[in-house]
């Protein structure tokens, strides 16, 4: 079972799409870092067998600001599933990272409770035929809401605006699922990646328009809370509409 722990005050960020090397870790550490940077108290939760979040996180140099790893996909006779699982109490930005090739099931355990859903999309013509489906999934299997806005598409190592990239953000359009942020193909994330850090953790000249991007990601993600109300109110607000036209038949 991929459930990972409730509570009320923890940004719960999942970062999936079953086609590979699309970007989920390269998003999972930048997005950490980030918040680690910032002063906050981020951990991952790595499910992916690869373990490439936890290998980074095996990577980072003792005097960068710290993040909590959770190996989730290791298993243990010795411990309970919830200890394994369990996410420290001052954590309050937990990044969840997935395998590649997720099934149903798994899809629909690793969005329940989630405070926000990211997919990062790789823009060629097959990537994006992934990411139509995966989409699909997830408002018809895992039965995200849309009203709560808590899903959102990264278009990565884009080098300019293909036709298949123009589609898919036609798609999301008619779907209301915006396209947060564009990362562009960069040696600074492989950099990053092989260093234990995050493109913020570098020098800022080198770094400056990936930075500008996983801000975007962040500032989006830290209105998850707002996001969340407002989606209660579209909801409610749509039920009693409803209900009102029923009561005036
Ligand atoms: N924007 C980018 N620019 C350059 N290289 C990138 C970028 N994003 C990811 N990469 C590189 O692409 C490879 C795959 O990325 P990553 O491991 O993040 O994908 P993934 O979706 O987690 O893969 P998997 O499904 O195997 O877990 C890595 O070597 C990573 O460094
Ligand atoms: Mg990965």
């Amino acid at each position: 079972m991929l459930r990972t722990p409730r509570r009320d005050n923890l940004n719960r960020i999942v970062i999936l799409n079953p086609k590979g090397g699309c970007g989920k870790s390269t998003l999972v550490t930048n997005i950490a870092a980030c918040y680690a940077v910032r002063g906050a108290t981020p951990a991952i939760m790595d499910f992916d067998p690869q373990g490439s979040a936890m290998a980074w996180l095996g990577r980072r140099p003792g005097d960068r600001p710290g993040i909590h790893g959770i190996d989730a996909h290791k298993r243990s006779i010795h411990a309970t599933r919830s200890w394994q699982l369990r996410v420290p109490e001052d954590t309050d930005t937990l990044l969840v990272d997935s395998a590649a090739g997720i099934s149903h099931d798994d899809l629909r355990e690793l969005t329940r409770d989630s405070s926000s859903i990211l997919v990062p999309v790789l823009p060629s013509m097959m990537d994006t035929h992934a990411a139509s489906r995966i989409i699909a999934d997830l408002l018809l299997v895992a039965k995200v809401n849309r009203n709560e806005q808590k899903l959102a598409v990264i278009a990565n190592r884009t080098r300019k605006n293909t036709k298949s990239l123009a589609k898919l953000m036609r798609f999301l359009d008619s779907l209301g699922i915006p396209i947060i942020a564009v990362l562009r193909d960069s040696q600074n994330f492989v950099y990053a990646a092989e260093h234990g850090i995050g493109v913020h953790e570098m020098q800022p000249s080198r770094v400056r328009k990936d930075v500008e991007q996983i801000e975007r990601i962040v500032t989006w993600l830290d209105g998850w809370q707002q996001r969340r109300q407002r989606g209660l109110e579209i909801t409610g607000m749509r039920k009693s509409s409803i209900s009102a036209a029923a009561s005036a038949r």
